[in-house]
Order: C-alpha cells, then structure tokens, then sequence
C-alpha cells in the first residue's frame, strides 16, 4: 500500500516535470552561431566540446539561457531535453553540471562530496563480497572496522569463532584476490546500465569528454566513504564452515542439504 502510494506520489512529479519539459527548447542558437567572440569552450567545428569539471559546472541548469549538461565515466550528454529531471529543482538535478558516475553506483547523494567522478575504493565498499567469519573474528578480537552490528557481542563472536574457525591473514589474502574479477565485473555493469541509458538510449545528444590531468588522483582527496545503503548491498558470504550455513535455502520447503531440482544440473 506504501509503495504504491510512493510510486503514484513519483508518477505525479514526473507528469508535473513532463509539462515543464514543453518549455525546454534545446541548446541556444547562440551556441552555433559560430560568432567570433566565443568562449573557450564553445564548441568546434566537428560539434564537440571538450570541458574540464569546472568548466562543466556552467552547464548545471542555474543559467537558463545555456543548456543542461550532465556527465558520467567521462562523457557529457546534452540532457537540455530532460531539463524537468536534470534541472534546478528536479528529481535527478543533483547529476547536473557534472560527473558524478560515482553517485550514479553508490546511489548516495545526501552530501556533496559523494556527487563525483573517483571511483577510488568502490569495487571494495560495494562489489567485493564480505565474509562473515572474517567478521566474528575481528569482533571478537575488539577490532575497529569490524561489522558495528557485531561490536558489542564480542563474547558472542568469540563463542562462534571458536566454533567455526578463524580465517587466516593468507586466507583472507587469497578471498580478495580470487573475488576481485567479479566484484570489478559488478561494478561495471552497475555502471553500464547508466552508461547505455545516456550513450545508447537516442535521448540525449554526446557533447564530448571531460578533460581531466593524467594523474589528477594524487593530488585529489579521497573520495568519500560510501553512504550506509550503498555498503549493506555488499554480498555477505560464510566462509570457511560458515558456507554451509549461509548457503542453507531459506525458502518455504527448502531443506538443508538436500538438492533441489535447479541445482541438479550443476552437480
Ligand atoms: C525508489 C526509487 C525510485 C523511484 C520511485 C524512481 C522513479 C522514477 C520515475 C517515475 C521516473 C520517470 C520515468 C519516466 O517518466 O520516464 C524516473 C526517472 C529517472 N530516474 Fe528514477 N526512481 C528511483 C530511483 C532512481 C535511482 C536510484 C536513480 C539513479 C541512480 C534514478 C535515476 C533516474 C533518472 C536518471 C531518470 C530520468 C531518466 C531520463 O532522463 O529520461 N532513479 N525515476
Ligand atoms: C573538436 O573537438 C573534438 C572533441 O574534443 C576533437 O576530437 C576534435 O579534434 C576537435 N576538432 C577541432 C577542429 O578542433
Ligand atoms: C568507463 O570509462 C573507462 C575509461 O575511462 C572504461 O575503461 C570503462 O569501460 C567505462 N565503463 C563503462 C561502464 O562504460
């Protein structure tokens, strides 16, 4: 009932958008006029504008005789056509006069810092899965980092270390390592859903690329950590005894160790 309510609540705004989007006409003839005068990132002869990410800020909406631009992985999209999403005020507005591709994955945008394009650290907040027994035993050693929910039941996880082992450093070495194609993998795909929906989707015309200094990681700060919804999609695994558990069917009528029907093929 309260989802339903929400997505009629969602449909509404979209319409109210839609009606708005009527007024919307595309970029300004200015911007082709090919006068002399231009600014320096006006577009050249083939059409394409290359722009820095402060550059890009121009194109956030707030002036309304330029048009929209919104970026991600590195290419600007032309989204003046969808101003009722992109720009001030609408929905998605946020994703406007930048590269936010990391928002676009973590889906966090309550603070500012998270609207970027650093993809530093996101393959391990979000895609490599987290292995509960690595958990209990860092619970139950007191160590910071350890899964909150389990700090204050550190005899807890003792108990259950004890009873299911505890993963070694080289263990632990060997999960990441294997686990990382993957979790790379996941993360692209994430990714690419968007990437296909700006370059493949026919709405939104290609501006250019946003032009960034080879090397700009080392003297940028450290993206942020990834906010509290975007960390618990993380995959949990068992590990080690713990597998068999976790990997125990919990639907209606599954029964543990017994094979169901769609498994049979693997085996
Ligand atoms: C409960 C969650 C969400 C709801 C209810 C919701 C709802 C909607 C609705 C109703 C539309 C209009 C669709 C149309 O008329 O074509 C829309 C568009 C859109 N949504 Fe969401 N959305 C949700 C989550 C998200 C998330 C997590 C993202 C991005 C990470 C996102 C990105 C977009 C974008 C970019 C558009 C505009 C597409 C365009 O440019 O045509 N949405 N959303
Ligand atoms: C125009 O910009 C595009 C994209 O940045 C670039 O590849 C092309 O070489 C430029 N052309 C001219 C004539 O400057
Ligand atoms: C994002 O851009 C990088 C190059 O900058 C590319 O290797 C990668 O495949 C792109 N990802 C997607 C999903 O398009």
């Amino acid at each position: 009932m309260k989802t339903a309510t929400l997505l009629a609540a969602a449909s509404l705004a979209t319409l109210s958008f839609a009606a708005s989007d009527s007024e919307a006409s595309g970029p300004p003839d200015s911007l082709f006029s090919g006068k002399s005068g231009e600014p320096a990132d006006a577009p050249n002869q083939s059409g394409k504008q290359d722009l820095t990410d402060a550059e890009l800020k121009a194109y956030d909406g707030s002036d309304p005789s330029k048009p929209l631009y919104l970026a991600i992985n590195g290419t600007i999209y032309d989204v003046s056509a969808g101003r009722g999403f992109y720009g001030p005020g609408g929905h998605y507005g946020h994703f406007a006069g930048r590269d936010a591709t990391r928002a676009w994955v973590t889906e966090c945008w309550e603070t500012e810092d998270q609207l970027t394009h650093d993809m530093r650290g996101l393959v391990e907040a979000m895609f490599l899965p987290k292995y509960m027994d690595e958990e209990l035993s860092d619970a139950a050693d007191g160590k910071a980092g350890a899964d909150s929910s389990l700090g204050d039941l550190k005899d807890q996880a003792k108990k259950l270390v004890s009873k299911f082992g505890r993963p070694s450093r080289k263990e632990r070495k060997r999960r990441r390592e294997a686990d990382r194609p993957e979790a790379e993998e996941k993360l692209e795909q994430a990714l690419g859903k968007w990437v296909s929906f700006f370059a493949a989707g026919g709405k939104y015309p290609t501006v250019g690329k946003v032009v960034r200094e080879e090397g700009w990681e080392e003297s940028a700060p450290e993206p942020p950590a990834v906010c509290e919804e975007a960390r618990k999609k993380r995959p949990i695994r068992g590990g080690g005894k713990l597998d068999a558990i976790m990997n125990m069917p919990m639907q209606m009528g599954g029964q543990a160790g017994v094979v169901q029907e769609d498994d049979r093929d693997e085996l």
